[in-house]
């Protein structure tokens, strides 16, 4: 197995609370030391100066597709994305078809995502049987396969039926899994398009708001309390659910959440060209809504940064925004909004952000190895990246067979240089490298 020296980077580190210029040696496998200069004429040499060296990113959210619509994306596509996107390990949601709502269906995504061996794929499992809300998926059985699924979900729904959210809770915090939720009550957001508002009356399209996501989010902050379930809360896109978590947090309920680049960076107005990129659930909010993510990701109210990444076929994609799809893909430009959105303006430090993007993430899905800290003995998941290098986003470069994304010919501040994955480079320089492990 090779061995790198990556040499002169600033490292930074939330969990060990490391920010400052530092060599860091990987070989077989595991970061071999971190100190000031170390001498290391046998590992290939990394020059950082300049550049970020950081636990790798975890993303708690990503579509991957497989099985079932394999034309969108795969294990391997995905994987790849991820490792150019600066990422060690990906959740991948249970809305594949067939619905990981089984033993053996998660351990097929997991298993499939170890023999690619780019990126750790994590396989969360539905809620309910085939996402369809009415009777509890085999949640235990998919805690006990191979797969060891941790987060529980019908992403893509949200649970409408408060009975079966509450047993679903009581269940899941008996192994201390998560719930986690896509807060979407379906009667009030039937048909819609974007988010309900003076900018939808114009367009003449049906809105869905911000009410939809609240009633749910709040509902399920209560049934955590009264169950003592853990429950993580998807793609936050309202200022009245980021407060919702703000108080709760207060209260010392069990709740986290994430929020996704699209929704910290754009708002309705991106559907002003009636533009089928910009179509997502939940969707994209007011100025005030995303103000509030900021604030919430600063304050530490959101834990983590997610993608949602949403690949999605042309042909479906490039439709009259009625018919498309919701979704947008996002493994290979979190980090450039983060920079640019987040860390470049002032709003969150480079430590914070990497907390949202690694470290928080990986703690909350117990997550062993990965999100730091960058010690001596552990497995050597380590991103490299320049905070001040740009790119322009071009899909038609990525490793993603997905080319959905509101953000094409964007400039963006911030460029992963290298991944590593279990001290095998994965990345370098937005291209993926061969497969690192075994199955
Ligand atoms: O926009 C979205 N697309 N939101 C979701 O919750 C599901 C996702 C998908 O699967 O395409």
């Amino acid at each position: 197995m090779s061995r790198y020296l990556i040499s002169g980077g600033r490292v930074v580190d939330p969990a060990s609370g490391r920010d400052g210029h530092a060599d860091v040696l990987i070989a077989e496998g595991v970061v071999a030391g971190v100190a000031e200069r170390i001498d290391a004429p046998d590992a290939e040499r990394i020059d950082a100066s300049g550049a970020v060296v950081a636990p790798a990113f975890v993303d708690m959210h990503a579509h991957l597709r497989e099985p079932g619509r394999e034309d969108e994306e795969t294990i391997a596509s995905a994987s790849a994305a991820a490792a150019c996107g600066g990422y060690s390990a990906i959740c991948a949601m249970p809305n594949t078809d067939p619905v990981a709502d089984s033993a053996s269906v998660v351990e097929k995504v997991w298993r499939a995502g170890r023999a690619v061996g780019l990126v750790e794929v994590v396989a969360a499992g539905a809620l309910s049987r085939n996402l369809e809300g009415h009777k509890l998926a085999d949640l235990g059985e998919m805690a006990m396969s191979p797969a060891r699924v941790r987060l529980f979900t019908d992403d893509g729904n949200g649970v409408q039926n408060s009975l079966l959210a509450r047993r679903a809770m009581e269940y899941l915090a008996g192994f201390d899994a998560i719930y986690a939720e896509h807060c979407e009550d379906a009667a009030l957001a039937a048909g819609g398009q974007m988010h309900e508002g003076e900018r939808a009356s114009v367009l003449g399209l049906r809105g869905i708001p911000a009410e939809a996501e609240e009633i749910m989010a709040a509902r399920d902050i209560a049934l955590a309390k009264l169950t003592g379930c853990r429950l993580h809360l998807l793609h936050v896109s309202t200022a009245g659910t980021v407060e919702l978590v703000r108080r709760a947090k207060a209260e010392g309920a069990a709740v986290t959440a994430e929020a996704t680049p699209h929704h910290f960076t754009l708002t309705d107005a991106a559907l002003d060209g009636y533009d089928p990129n910009a179509k997502v659930n939940p969707p994209l909010r007011t100025g005030a809504d995303r103000a509030a993510i900021v604030a919430g990701l600063a304050d530490g109210t959101i834990d983590a940064i997610a993608t949602d990444h949403a690949p999605h076929a042309p042909e479906e994609k490039d439709q009259e925004l009625t018919y498309a799809p919701p979704g947008i893909a996002g493994l290979e430009t979190a980090l450039g909004l983060t920079i640019t959105e987040l860390v470049a303006p002032g709003h969150l430090t480079l430590m914070q952000a990497v907390a949202r993007l690694a470290s928080t993430p990986a703690s909350i899905l117990g997550l062993d190895g990965h999100g730091g800290p960058l010690a001596p003995g552990a497995p050597a998941n380590v991103v490299v990246f320049d905070p001040h290098g740009s790119v322009t986003v071009d899909p038609a470069r990525w490793a993603s067979t997905a080319r959905n994304t509101p953000f094409a010919g964007r400039v963006l501040t911030g460029r992963v240089l290298h991944t590593f994955f279990g001290g095998s480079e994965t990345a370098r320089d937005g291209a993926p490298l061969g497969a690192a492990v075994d199955a």
